[in-house]
Parts: C-alpha cells; sequence; structure tokens
C-alpha cells in the first residue's frame, strides 16, 4: 500500500505531480482558455460583490489561506484575512452578510474550523469549503466548495493536501481575477498554461534534488534549532517548512518573514544555526540577498532554495536547491517539495517514524 516508498509520507511526496495533476483535471482547461469550477461560476455574483473573505483553518491548512491571502488579493483584488479558527470563533469576530467564510481543511473535520464555520453560518456569511476528505463535516456544512482532490493522505504531515490546496486557490484566484477584470485576457492566458505546467515541474523537482537534499540533511541531523525565512508569497512557505520540521523531527524550528529577522531573531544567529532561506527570483530578490549578507556576516549557515541558473545567491551560501522558474504566484508549491523532502530525511535520520510523529493525529477532532 506505500507504493514501495518506506512511509506514507514519502509516497505522497512523490504523488505530487500527479495529485496537482488530479486537483486540477476538468478544471483548467487551457485549450478552451478556461477555468471551470462549479462552487465558484453558481455563486460568482456573490465572490464578485464580496466586501472581503475570510479564511478559516489550523495548521499547514492555515499556511495555505496566507497564500490564499496573497493570490486572492494580489490577481482579483478582494481583501482577504487569514484567520486561525480556534481564535477566531472565540474572539466575538464582526461577520455580515456581505463576507465570504472560506474554510480550509483536509480532513474537514478539525473541530475549531468546523465550529468557526458553523459561527459564520450563523451570522449570515456564505461558506465555502475547501477538503480534501469527501463528504467530511466541513463539507457537508458548506454553501459549496471545491474539493482538492488529492486523494486519501496518510501520513501525520500534509504534503500533497497541502500542495492541492494551493493549486486550488490558484485557481479560484485566477478565475475572479477574470471575471473582475482585474487581470487581462493575455495575464489570464499566460497564467493558466503556466499553472497547467506544474505537475512537470514538481517531478523534474523532485528528480533533481532528492539525492542532493538527502546529503544536505546529514550535516544537520544533530542541530537543535533551525530558522526558515520567506518573504511575500513564500513567507508561508517559511512557516510551513518550519511546522514540517518540526513535526517530524523533533527540532525546534521558526519561520519568519525575512524582513523580520532583524526585529529579534537575528539575535539567535551564529555559526550553530542553520537557516532555511527561500530565495527565488522574484521582485523581492535583492532584499532576500541583503538578508543572506546579514546572516553570513554572524556566520549562520544558509541553505537557499534559489531559481534554477542563479548565481548571485549560490556563491553566498552553503548550499543551494533550485527549484524552476515560475511566475512568483506559483513559487510556492515548487519551493514547498524541496522543504518537504528535507524535513522527511532529517526525521529519518533521527529515527521518528514519520507517519506517525508522537502526540500528532492525523486529525483534530478535539479542541
Ligand atoms: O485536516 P486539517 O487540514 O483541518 O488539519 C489542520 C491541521 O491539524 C494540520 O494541517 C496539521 O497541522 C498537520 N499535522 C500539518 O502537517
Amino acid at each position: 500500500e506505500k507504493g514501495g516508498y518506506e512511509h506514507f509520507m514519502l509516497k505522497e511526496i512523490h504523488e505530487q505531480p500527479k495529485s496537482i495533476m488530479d486537483t486540477m483535471r476538468g478544471r483548467l482547461l487551457v485549450e478552451e482558455g478556461i477555468i471551470q469550477m462549479a462552487g465558484i461560476w453558481d455563486y460568482q455574483e456573490k465572490f464578485l460583490n464580496a466586501e472581503r473573505i475570510i479564511i478559516i483553518s489550523c495548521g499547514t491548512s492555515w499556511h495555505a489561506g496566507l497564500v490564499g491571502e496573497y493570490l486572492i488579493e494580489d490577481l482579483a483584488r478582494i481583501p482577504v484575512e487569514v484567520e486561525y479558527a480556534s481564535e477566531f470563533r472565540y474572539r466575538n469576530p464582526i461577520i455580515t452578510d456581505k463576507d465570504i467564510v472560506i474554510a480550509i481543511s483536509q480532513s474537514g473535520e478539525t473541530a475549531d474550523s468546523l465550529a468557526a464555520l458553523k459561527l459564520a453560518k450563523e451570522k449570515g456569511a456564505f461558506i465555502y469549503g475547501i477538503c480534501n476528505v469527501v463528504d467530511s463535516s466541513i463539507a457537508r456544512l458548506t454553501d459549496a466548495g471545491s474539493y482538492t482532490h488529492a486523494g486519501p493522505e496518510i501520513g501525520v504531515a500534509s504534503t500533497k493536501a497541502f500542495t492541492a490546496q494551493l493549486a486550488v486557490l490558484s485557481m479560484i484566484a485566477i478565475k475572479l481575477a477574470k471575471h473582475k477584470g482585474t487581470i487581462s485576457k493575455e495575464k489570464f492566458n499566460s497564467l493558466i498554461t503556466e499553472l497547467d505546467s506544474i505537475p512537470d515541474k514538481i517531478e523534474k523537482l523532485i528528480k533533481s534534488t532528492e539525492e542532493q537534499i538527502k546529503k544536505i540533511s546529514l550535516q544537520y541531523e544533530n542541530v537543535h534549532n533551525f530558522l526558515y525565512l520567506g518573504r511575500g508569497y513564500n513567507y508561508p512557505i517559511a512557516l510551513e517548512g518550519a511546522l514540517k520540521l518540526k513535526e517530524i523531527s523533533y527540532i525546534h524550528a521558526e519561520g519568519y518573514p525575512a524582513a523580520e529577522m532583524k526585529h529579534g531573531p537575528i539575535a539567535l544567529i551564529d555559526e550553530n544555526m542553520p537557516v532555511v532561506v527561500i530565495a527565488p527570483r522574484t521582485e523581492h530578490y535583492e532584499k532576500i540577498v541583503s538578508n543572506i549578507q546579514e546572516i553570513n556576516s554572524r556566520k549562520g549557515k544558509v541553505i537557499a532554495i534559489v531559481t534554477e541558473g542563479d548565481i548571485q545567491v549560490k556563491n553566498m551560501v552553503a548550499e543551494a536547491i533550485e527549484i524552476p522558474d515560475v511566475s512568483e504566484c506559483f513559487s510556492p508549491i515548487l519551493a514547498s517539495i524541496p522543504l518537504q523532502l528535507l524535513a522527511y530525511y532529517i526525521a529519518i535520520l533521527r529515527g521518528v517514524n514519520v507517519d506517525q510523529p508522537r502526540n500528532l493525529a492525523k486529525s483534530v477532532t478535539v479542541e
């Protein structure tokens, strides 16, 4: 059942070219030049007139929500707030019938997400679900939704469900942007063509980096702390990379927006602090380069995620892992893959049962 892999997690990491293809099947229609999503189409007016979108979720799904905020605000220009379900539900939130509340949940059973959604429904919001498990409690409660169709995810650490969530959020953002007229037809066509190429790019990425990541992990088996930094679209991926490492290797890790480093975490940096920096060639490239300089001058060891062919960052860091060149809005999908592999291989060296790490359950159905 593990398809020849040692763990479900490794199998699920490797399945991502296929799972993302499944997520997009019948929806991303490049030849026809459309994105077909019944859940959005049927309630188009609601989405186009929404004053804001509130995304609620927990854990990894919350990180997907943060990427969703960048996508929807950047492309469709609808204000988005992203909330931890547990905080949202207990603080007497302001919700009106002009709000759309989207819950993101792999299992569709997370207690806090379900309760937060019930509250939003009571207050009159239109509620939408992005779930992986078909017919789960959240999927049944919502007015409409889009399944991620990533297939069953068994490993406790979410991998393929996360990238499927990013793919669904990308399609929603691009579709809304088209209907709102916030992107041109040319931009729409180039985005959907590019999104369609992501599964192939992931395949290539895993092939070209897995051995390298295995080797890198040998050096970090015994460290006690890790810092993860990213900017813009990749700030949530820094958080997700750190969560992945924490939950399966039991190494303490923190994710930060790179610019926040100088507001505190920089005090932690010395020769014993590995820092994973997500540094693809995007709008923020030069800023990330100066963040790396700051780390270097304090002797921190940098593992950078860079765009294929990068020279500048590569020459500055201990390790550089290359990802294919894509538009910034799709870089989170690609950047998450090496971080999943890094967490996996470090955890294996430490002898952790990665599919069932201590103290964790696949779905958190208690508060
Ligand atoms: O099933 P959900 O997506 O609602 O689960 C939310 C979190 O419990 C989940 O993402 C958790 O953080 C994972 N263990 C992360 O790998």
